[in-house]
């Protein structure tokens, strides 16, 4: 932290693969100020890829982490392996001197979370966690609204990720031991975090749930999925998941997530549902819909991505727009120039919740916590 006006903040990227080329490199080439110097994976030839392919004709190749790591010049190192190193890598990058954009879920447990909290604290460098949805106009519009006091008290909530078919079949995603789990780690996260952030409420009570290993273990014949054929013998994570949460407070978040589930109800994992005292909301396609009752009579309220209103509008829903804005807050606050948008704190409290479903799910119990 603490950077000069004009002074280039360096940048090194561990794990070259999906989410490195689609969204954490073109996002940084989209900020002022900001160099990559250097490219890490340990399958080296997708480093190089990269390196051609954004024609970073500058950054150093390494196969380690712990040797790019060494390199004292580099500022600011984004995690983007899969979710089993992102507890170490980014300990080892703290204790190195450099700040950190990791991947999500933060952590495999909230254990691991936790020590990598302390590790920043101990550090005293910078961490964040790559939850690019907050960016999204859905998010920035309910959060706004939020804050402006027209849902009132939220007391009920859905975090939503529900896929028909999306299996993600490339890397390690079915991967129990690589992962920690399916679809709950891989995009419930999300949809938790951008509700949590809404309601800005961090203090689960109790939680209960159930996983389900039911279409991954189907044959060919019964997949159709989207991004190509899995092996039902490597599927080792959950296909769906459902559970609840009871906050401190009483409220009540529902969460409600698949990648392969024989459902028409499908919900992206960047939106989320809120029901208040006052107003409650949900996403569609044609926008956010806020919903009331004002002078008597019933009423809804869509918003869409063309209106003046509500939050900040950016161009493009993709990757793009919200990989850009993610990079910027992060390397505005790095320079002293705006809030950590991305609290750790914060999405210690998703892994927290994540692990207590899944605990949860395990032993048929409730889980309570401290
Ligand atoms: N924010 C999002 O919406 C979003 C979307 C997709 C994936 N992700 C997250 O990004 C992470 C990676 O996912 P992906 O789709 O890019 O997977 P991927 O398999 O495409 O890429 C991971 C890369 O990391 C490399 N790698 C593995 N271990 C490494 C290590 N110890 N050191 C260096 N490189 C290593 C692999 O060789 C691979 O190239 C996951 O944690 C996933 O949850 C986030």
């Amino acid at each position: 932290m603490g950077y000069g006006k004009g002074e280039v903040i360096r940048v090194g990227i561990i794990g070259c693969g999906g989410i490195a080329n689609g969204k954490h490199i073109p996002g940084i080439l989209g900020v002022e100020g900001v160099e990559i110097v250097a490219l890490c994976d340990i399958i080296p030839e997708r480093a190089e890829q990269t390196k051609e392919s954004f024609g970073l004709t500058g950054a150093k190749v390494y196969q380690d982490y712990k040797d790019l790591l060494k390199d004292e010049t580099i500022d600011d190192v984004q995690v983007c392996t899969p979710n089993r190193s992102h507890s170490f890598i980014t300990i080892d990058a703290l204790e190195a001197g450099k700040n950190v954009m990791v991947e999500k879920p933060m952590a495999i447990n909230a254990a691991e979370a936790k020590a990598m909290i302390d590790a920043s604290k101990r550090t005293g460098k910078a961490l964040t966690v790559a939850y690019q949805n907050r960016q999204s106009p859905e998010m920035q519009i309910l959060k706004a609204e939020a804050e402006a006091g027209t849902f009132g008290r939220i007391y009920y909530a859905k975090a939503q990720a529900l896929r028909r078919r999306g299996v993600p079949t490339w890397g390690v995603f079915m991967n129990e031991y690589e992962q920690g789990g399916g679809p709950l780690i891989d995009i419930c996260t999300h949809s938790l975090d951008g509700t949590l952030w809404i309601l800005n409420n961090y203090k689960p009570k109790r939680c209960f749930g159930t996983t389900f290993h039911m279409l991954g273990k189907m044959p060919a014949e019964y997949q159709g999925n989207g991004w190509g054929e899995w092996d039902p013998e490597k599927f080792t994570v959950e296909d769906s998941a459902f559970g609840m949460c009871i906050m401190e407070d009483g409220t009540l978040i529902t969460l409600e997530t698949s990648w392969a589930l024989n459902t028409l109800d499908t919900v992206d994992e960047g939106r989320t549902f809120l029901c208040g005292t006052l107003a409650g909301a949900d996403c569609t396609d044609d926008g956010v819909r806020i919903n009331g009752v004002r002078d008597g009579q019933m009423y809804v309220d869509i918003i869409n991505d063309k209106t003046e209103r509500g939050a900040p509008y950016y161009d493009g829903r993709g990757w793009e727009g919200f990989g850009i804005r993610e990079q910027q807050v992060w390397y505005d606050y790095l320079r002293g120039e705006g809030e950590l948008v991305v609290k750790p704190e914060q999405a210690y409290v998703v892994s927290q919740i994540l692990e207590g479903i899944y605990e949860s799910a395990r032993t048929g119990k409730e889980i309570v916590f401290d």
